[in-house]
């Protein structure tokens, strides 16, 4: 589930006649499962490619097609001026290169050309052509204007397109647009022009080719961390270790697999970044001698000789500037508040994020239940967040925010 202020978010959705239309129910569907209100115009192309019908009953509503622009059915009431009022975001997906014309140049000629114009709401246009088409100096040229404008156009993708040929004109995924558009609905902007460094996810010290040691974080808490910090905002890098989640929109991801490798990504990002937050649980400990074959059975017990690693927010808190703030996570079993404060001395961090993981809670959990400790001498109280990993990340940035007031 998306973070909670998505709900009801009431989102106008263009669909004009490119092929990728028939991805538009995946994306309808999407939104409603989130809570959003979702209206639909279809162009006379795209009805022909994607069926009312089916966007109809997905969204609960009916779809809107150009023949509404002019149709008497619906007495004093405007569609395009009712559509336009009522829409908290309009997306235009995909967005063929006339829609981005007459976008550009205020086409009200359709149903959908007019509700651009009369709508005042913020416009995210998701281009999806032949890539020829989309290279074109004249549809560039469009694409640059409603930027001018204020409007966000996002570039496709690259990769096969359906016409045959090979090159950028690809709807992006359906998480992608789900993703900018909630960027564009979020409420708060408190991370604009900071730069927040996130970790994720566990780390691995591999024995032997196919054999490591590991710890069963789903990385989920640092992803909707980043996703969250990125919405409201942050210009977002997250280093990640091996997970299977999918990496958000918008966000610059570096993956990682050891705890080393995860030290030198963070070291290296570490200059310039506003807000670090160590939300990884970086494995302690690695092997001493890897064995670059498969290790065979023996008979008897086998004992492995373990090296410590070194502690990344610890060394990020000996290297921070003092206009940085130093996030830390305290995975508890027992003695939650204590161990967290030492945490905070240890890793001189600025705060920190206390879970308790004792049979196993926490670790792979759609559920989080933290309570947040501050650097002495602040004179801030301890803050308690309970419910899912979207609510922690709110908590924990609302946070951070109150921090970097006081600096
Ligand atoms: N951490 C780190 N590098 C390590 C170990 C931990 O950066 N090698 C960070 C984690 O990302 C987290 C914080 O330190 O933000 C605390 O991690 P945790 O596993 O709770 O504690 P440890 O410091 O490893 O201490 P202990 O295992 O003894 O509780």
């Amino acid at each position: 589930m998306p973070p909670r202020w998505t709900l009801d978010k009431k989102i106008l959705l263009g669909v004009s006649g490119g092929i990728a239309a028939y991805k538009t129910p995946e994306l309808v569907r999407t939104w409603i499962k989130s809570g959003a209100e979702v209206e639909i115009i279809l162009t006379d192309t795209a009805a022909r490619l994607v069926s009312p019908l089916t966007l109809s009953t997905l969204s609960k509503r009916r779809a809107w097609r150009d023949e509404d622009l002019t149709s008497d059915e619906h007495g004093w009431t405007i569609p395009h001026i009712t559509l336009g009022g009522w829409a908290d975001a309009l997306v235009v997906a995909p967005c063929t290169a006339n829609v981005l014309r007459m976008a550009a140049s205020g086409d009200s000629g359709t149903l959908l050309g007019a509700a651009m114009l009369a709508c005042h709401a913020p416009k995210i246009f998701f281009p999806a052509m032949n890539s020829h088409m989309w290279a074109n100096p004249a549809a560039k040229a469009n694409a640059q204007l409603l930027r001018e404008r204020g409007c966000r156009v996002i570039d496709p993708d690259s990769g096969a397109l359906a016409c045959g040929y090979e090159g950028e004109g690809r709807l992006p995924s359906i998480e992608t647009i789900v993703d900018e558009t909630w960027f564009s609905l979020c409420p708060l902007r408190d991370l604009e022009g900071k730069k927040v460094l996130v970790t994720a996810g566990p780390t691995r010290e591999y024995i032997d080719p196919v054999r490591f040691i590991s710890n069963p974080s789903s990385g989920r808490m640092g992803y909707a961390l980043a996703s969250e910090a990125r919405y409201r905002g942050g210009d977002v890098t997250l280093v990640s270790g091996p997970v299977s989640l999918r990496a958000p929109s918008g966000v610059k991801i570096i993956n990682v697999t050891t705890a080393r490798e995860m030290l030198d990504a963070c070291m290296a990002e570490l200059a310039g970044a506003d807000l670090i937050i160590k939300a990884a649980a970086v494995g302690d400990y690695r092997a001493v001698n890897y064995s670059g074959q498969k290790i065979k059975r023996a008979s008897g017990p086998m004992t492995l000789e373990l090296a410590q690693n070194d502690d990344i927010a610890h060394a990020i808190g000996r290297a921070k500037s003092p206009g940085q703030i130093l996030v830390g996570f305290a995975a508890e079993t027992e003695n939650i508040r204590e161990n967290a404060l030492k945490k905070i001395e240890a890793k001189r961090l600025d705060m920190v994020v206390a879970n308790n993981v004792s049979d196993g809670a926490g670790f792979g959990s759609p559920f989080s239940d933290v309570e947040i400790h501050f650097a002495g001498g602040r004179g801030l109280s301890p803050v308690y967040v309970s419910g899912d990993k979207w609510e922690a990340a709110s908590g924990i940035l609302d946070a951070a925010v109150t921090l970097f007031r006081m600096k």
